[in-house]
């Protein structure tokens, strides 16, 4: 068994995980106590694949992204201990609500992922349960202004510009790096945008910022996305305006595997 998970190798062929860097995954999980809250691009099967792959049973996650609670369900469905973090306290709330059995230990945090001091509320809270640190963080931020979550100015979908943007989310994987435990893992799940017609690979950029902190990079993923505009009927309005102009389809996003 390798040392950062439960899987049983002694039974390899029957794991459920893909272990090639291109995902096609067709649906979204619904069951359980994920709900229709959110249809974005971020599927539970991203942190079920992490968590299983990366933790053991009681181990720590990070997601300092909470929004629709994704993560921290997983954790839940998985026995693995977690604390989230997001500046919206409606989300911060509505998770604790949802998250609301006792199997696991879990911590909510109302702050911006951003702030240093961040570091110190953590290292308190995982000093409770002696913790050094987290085994693994995802952290699936906002595409820079894709998606406008709030008017907050703490809020990362609100940054002046793409660069200022690569320049804020460098802040959180500073945080996260010095909240993880040596050889932890950090997942980013990161997606690509159009400006002013041209294609912005914000994923290349954040995997920048990720290594400017001395994380290794481990692999990149490349998974389709079906679930949102690709099945409702604007997939052929979409399909139009891309032939009558020069641009393609958004139609996969990427996951940046680090290791610290
Ligand atoms: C793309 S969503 C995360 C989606 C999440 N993975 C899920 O399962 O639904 C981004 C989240 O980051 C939050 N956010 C933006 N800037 C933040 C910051 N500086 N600190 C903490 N949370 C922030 C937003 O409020 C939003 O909930």
């Amino acid at each position: 068994m390798p040392k950062f998970n439960d899987l049983d190798l002694n039974n390899w062929k029957e794991i459920d995980l893909d272990m090639n860097s291109l995902w096609v995954i067709p649906e979204r999980k619904k069951w359980g106590k994920h709900d229709n809250f959110y249809h974005g691009n971020f599927i539970p099967q991203i942190p079920e694949h992490f968590i299983k792959r990366y933790t053991k049973k009681w181990w720590w996650v990070f997601d300092p992204f909470l929004w629709s609670a994704t993560t921290a369900v997983e954790c839940e469905e998985l026995w693995r201990n977690i604390i989230w973090v997001d500046i919206q306290e409606s989300l911060v709330n509505r998770a604790k609500e949802l998250i609301n059995s006792n199997k696991i230990n879990k911590n909510f945090i109302l702050w911006d992922s951003r702030n240093i001091q961040i570091r110190n509320i953590i290292d308190w809270l995982l000093s409770a349960y002696w913790q050094e640190g987290f085994d693994l963080a995802l952290l699936h931020p906002p595409y820079d202004d894709i998606i406008k979550f709030t008017d907050n100015k703490e809020d990362l979908s609100n940054c002046e510009s793409t660069q200022e943007f690569y320049n804020q989310f460098w802040k959180v994987l500073e945080n996260t790096y010095s909240l993880l435990k040596k050889w932890a893992y950090c997942i980013v799940v990161i997606w690509d945008k159009y400006k002013n017609s041209e294609w912005i690979p914000l994923w290349f950029w954040c995997m920048n910022e990720a290594q400017k902190t001395w994380f290794k990079l481990k692999s990149v993923i490349v998974k389709n996305m079906e679930w949102n505009r690709w099945k409702s009927k604007s997939w052929w309005i979409w399909k139009y305006r891309a032939l009558n102009s020069d641009y393609y389809l958004f139609k996969h996003e990427y996951i940046l595997v680090f290791k610290k």
